[in-house]
């Protein structure tokens, strides 16, 4: 038995996320954690909230809420989606949470005592009437490329060019309007990720069977332009984690909080102890120190590519230069984009499908299936309507769902509702065995190297087998002559159905559940071999016919759906 490590990127808490957000981390790191325990692992998953930041305090202020109270709502809502969608979390956390406001302090002192960190002396907008330092997007201008007037500091949303806030023609305050903004100095902390390349570089080359898209983005940050830049990790916001080392005050950084993209994966390590103080574990240094016996734990990291750089660079700089025998990570697994009909998903604008608005129209198999076997893996893939229905009705309706339907019904007519006995295997069942034996273990093999397409692909051709292999064998007419004959074709397929449970219940956790609450069982299992499957349920144990497992998407309700998702939210 391995012990296997799982975080999912964390998701921003300024609103309900998108499914090219779901689909980016959460969900295929949730499939690769239900199929590691059900091969007898021991998997701790874990996801968090990511609260700190800029982006907080706007959605906080748009909501017209204090920001704790706008995170801790968000924080609920974000829960019940997870639930809703059955990712499997161990423990979802919060990254404003106590345990990583001590751990992400306890690493700015050690990397300062490492001597990695550098006191900066910057010039930055401040704002006499806000009383306060304006962070880049808190000041607002006309663009001096297009003119738009509404251009952030950081970036002109209309043309898209980066700015620097000086930039700006007419700048003033996002918050209160206010024009009087002088340029003030002001002291930062910055991580000297540059005096670190060397080592990040011999880490990352020393890493073999990383995806593509993860080590070439990591390579392209190490040698492209200047390389590796030192990179600031504070900012002047009230809303984050107070800049100390260690339970130390930092002279010189009072009022100041650690920029999120510092504190935010330090959050997988603290939601691990959020996982203990919550009374679920009982040791999680045993999952992060390697001298505390995480030494045999295999990190696997899920997360968009965007997210890429932080996770191959960053955090490992942290994690490394603190000098303290914390766990790095051992495989990345990272995603391209989904887009949305035609164009992108996008929060700001509110375009796409909403993890809420989906749940509200079909159940979460549904989404979970079209999303893991559409997974952007190798390229960027698209969200249609129409690829949605064809591939909901053809693979979970007429595939899988099909195939039980008619299994069930037609023993419930002909014998009743448990297995039949009579009759005997002979060369159909023993094909079906062996392409069922070569596909598992193909489905196994995809899933293990997290291909998750591949898998999808798999898994519906075990399906499919069923299928074929009921519509060959047509014990519909051979009960006409030879009823114990039927009795074995029957016995057969409906041991398929648990076997189906297990194999499918990392990607359709509930239809897998009710696949085998219908068999008579407690719970799918994963399966020991075809061949032992093909004979687990014996003659006269009981079973029941499920009503519809899963509903065909009509043209109707396609066009309706496409429709009302079509504008921004
Ligand atoms: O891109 C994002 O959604 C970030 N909130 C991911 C953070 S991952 C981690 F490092 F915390
Ligand atoms: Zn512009």
């Amino acid at each position: 038995m391995a012990r296997i490590l799982i975080t999912s990127a964390l998701p921003y808490i300024n609103g309900i996320k998108h499914l090219g957000n779901l689909v980016g981390s959460q969900l295929p790191a949730d499939l690769y954690a239900r199929y590691q325990r059900a091969r007898g692992h021991e998997v701790l998953f874990l996801c968090a909230t990511d609260e700190h930041g800029t982006p907080a305090e706007i959605a906080a202020a748009k909501a017209g809420q204090p920001v704790a109270e706008y995170c801790a709502d968000m924080y609920a809502t974000q829960s019940e989606l997870s639930e809703g969608y059955r990712l499997s979390f161990d423990h979802f956390g919060r990254s404003s949470s106590p345990q990583n406001q001590r751990l992400t302090q306890h690493f700015a002192g050690k990397l300062d005592q490492a001597g990695l960190i550098e006191e900066v002396s910057e010039r930055q907008v401040y704002s006499p009437t806000d009383g306060r330092f304006l962070p880049d997007r808190y000041i607002e201008g006309t663009c001096p490329n297009c003119g738009y007037e509404r251009a952030r500091g950081d970036q002109c949303e209309n043309c898209t060019i980066q700015l620097n806030p000086t930039d700006l023609i007419d700048p003033r305050s996002a918050l209160s309007g206010a024009t009087d903004l002088e340029v003030r100095e002001t002291k930062h902390l910055h991580l000297r990720q540059s005096a670190m390349r060397d080592r990040l570089d011999q880490w990352i080359d020393s890493q073999t069977g990383w995806p593509v898209l993860t080590t070439s983005i990591a390579k392209k940050w190490l040698h492209d332009g200047d390389g590796l830049q030192d990179r600031g990790i504070t900012r002047d916001l009230d809303w984050g984690v107070p800049v100390k080392k260690g339970d130390q005050d930092w002279p010189g950084m009072e009022g100041k909080v650690f920029y999120v993209w510092f504190d935010a994966p330090i959050e997988y390590i603290a939601c691990a102890a959020e996982w203990v103080d919550a009374g679920k574990g009982t040791d999680w240094e045993r999952w992060w120190r390697t001298d505390k016996g995480a030494g045999d734990v295999r990190y696997v990291q899920f997360m968009g590519k965007d997210n890429v750089p932080f996770h191959t660079l960053s955090f490992p700089a942290t994690i490394m230069g603190s000098g303290e025998p914390w766990k790095l990570v051992d495989y990345i697994k990272s995603f391209n984009y989904l887009n949305y009909d035609g164009g992108q998903f996008s929060t700001s604008q509110g375009r796409g499908i909403f993890m809420d608005q989906a749940l509200s129209i079909l159940p979460a198999d549904y989404w979970r299936w079209w999303l893991l076997s559409h997974a952007p893996e190798n390229s960027d893939s698209e969200f249609t309507w129409e690829n949605f229905q064809a591939s909901v009705n053809k693979d979970l309706a007429d595939v899988l769902g099909n195939f039980v339907s008619r299994v069930t019904k037609f023993c419930r007519s002909k014998f009743g509702e448990e297995i039949p006995a009579g009759g005997a295997y002979g060369p159909a069942e023993t094909a079906a065995i062996a392409e069922l034996d070569r596909r598992i273990d193909a489905y196994t093999a995809h899933m293990d190297a997290i291909e998750i397409r591949k898998a999808a692909a798999e898994l519906r051709a075990i399906w499919a087998v069923g299928n074929e292999y009921l519509q060959a064998a047509a014990p519909w007419s051979v009960h006409k002559t030879d009823p114990e004959a039927a009795a074995a074709i029957v016995r057969f397929a409906l041991n398929l159905i648990p076997l189906y449970a297990g194999l499918s219940a990392p990607f359709i956790p509930d239809a897998a559940d009710k696949l085998a609450g219908t068999m008579g069982l407690d719970a799918p299992a994963w399966p020991e071999s075809a061949e032992a499957a093909s004979t687990a349920l014996a003659p006269g144990h009981a079973f029941t016919v499920p009503d519809v497992l899963f509903a065909k998407i009509t043209d109707d309700q396609r066009t309706e759906w496409e429709a009302r998702f079509a504008g921004t939210r």
